[in-house]
């Protein structure tokens, strides 16, 4: 059986991104998952990693953020909301965040859950990253609404190619291990239509969230964003001259 974890970075579960958030969960219960979820903003999830995290004694006077990790994992005293996430991750065959674009990138309190829940020690080492990584055979995707229109947020729009605004995130999971799927965007999801402009969007947005039964059933289908595998680099981390980069990231040419 499947297991299923939604992540959902939103204010408000009545919003779009809510709702499709509930869309995927009556799509994955209808396929028989059991279906984990953390509502970040309705969990009052904390993203500031810091000092108060880990009441101990610090050997330093300045606090290393990846030691206090490695060591509270070591002696298995990580916070405990932290382990609540790690234990869901843990147990999860397939992650869907659900975010909105906020500042060209996802919302604050996701890139917070991100510094946190994926401790050094923990999910992730130096020899367990990327190809190595913990989390290889399992499976994320990105569920994500811009304000902007979809000409904007293509690889030649004013708004920035959404695809590379998503990449840190996507390399994010790739470094634990985990295969991406090519995201899902709806764009033009705001507030601001009225008449007829604003009942066509609503009429878009139902349409997306029927579809997502069909989408999470074809998931396991779903086309994956492609890295560079660890041997594409030498042994000083950079791309070696006869192998493709695979990211606007990883350039070939300075
Ligand atoms: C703080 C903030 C920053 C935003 N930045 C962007 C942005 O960089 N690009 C964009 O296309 N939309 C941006 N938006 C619009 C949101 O993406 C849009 O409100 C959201 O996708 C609508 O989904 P919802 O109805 O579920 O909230 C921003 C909205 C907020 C509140």
């Amino acid at each position: 059986m499947t297991t299923t974890l939604i992540v959902l970075a939103h204010p408000d579960p009545r919003s779009f991104n809510g709702a499709w958030a509930n869309a995927t969960k009556s799509a994955c219960e209808a396929l028989g998952d059991t279906v984990l979820c953390s509502d970040l903003v309705a969990m009052g999830f904390d993203p500031v990693e810091r000092a108060s995290h880990y009441p101990r004694e610090q050997a330093d006077p300045c606090f290393d953020a990846l030691k206090a990790q490695e060591e509270a994992a070591d002696q298995h005293r990580l916070p405990a909301d932290v382990n609540l996430e790690i234990e869901k991750l843990r147990r999860a065959d397939r992650v869907v965040f659900h975010f909105p674009i906020w500042w060209f990138a996802p919302p604050a309190i996701l890139k917070g859950w991100f510094d946190r829940v994926l401790a050094h020690g923990a999910l992730h080492s130096v020899e367990h990253r990327f190809d190595a990584g913990h989390f290889r055979g399992r499976k994320v995707l990105f569920c994500a609404t811009t304000g902007s229109g979809e000409t904007e947020s293509a690889f030649n729009g004013k708004e920035g190619d959404i695809q590379m605004l998503l990449w840190p995130a996507a390399y994010t999971l790739r470094y634990l291990g985990f295969s991406v799927a090519v995201p899902e965007i709806v764009h033009g999801v705001h507030g601001y239509h009225r008449g007829a402009r604003q009942e066509a969007l609503q009429g878009r947005l139902a349409s997306v969230l029927d579809a997502q039964d069909r989408l999470m059933a074809e998931f396991e289908s779903r086309a994956l964003l492609q890295f560079n595998a660890d041997t594409d680099f030498d042994e000083d981390g950079r791309l070696k001259a006869d192998r493709p980069s695979l990211s606007h990231f990883i350039r070939k040419d300075p």
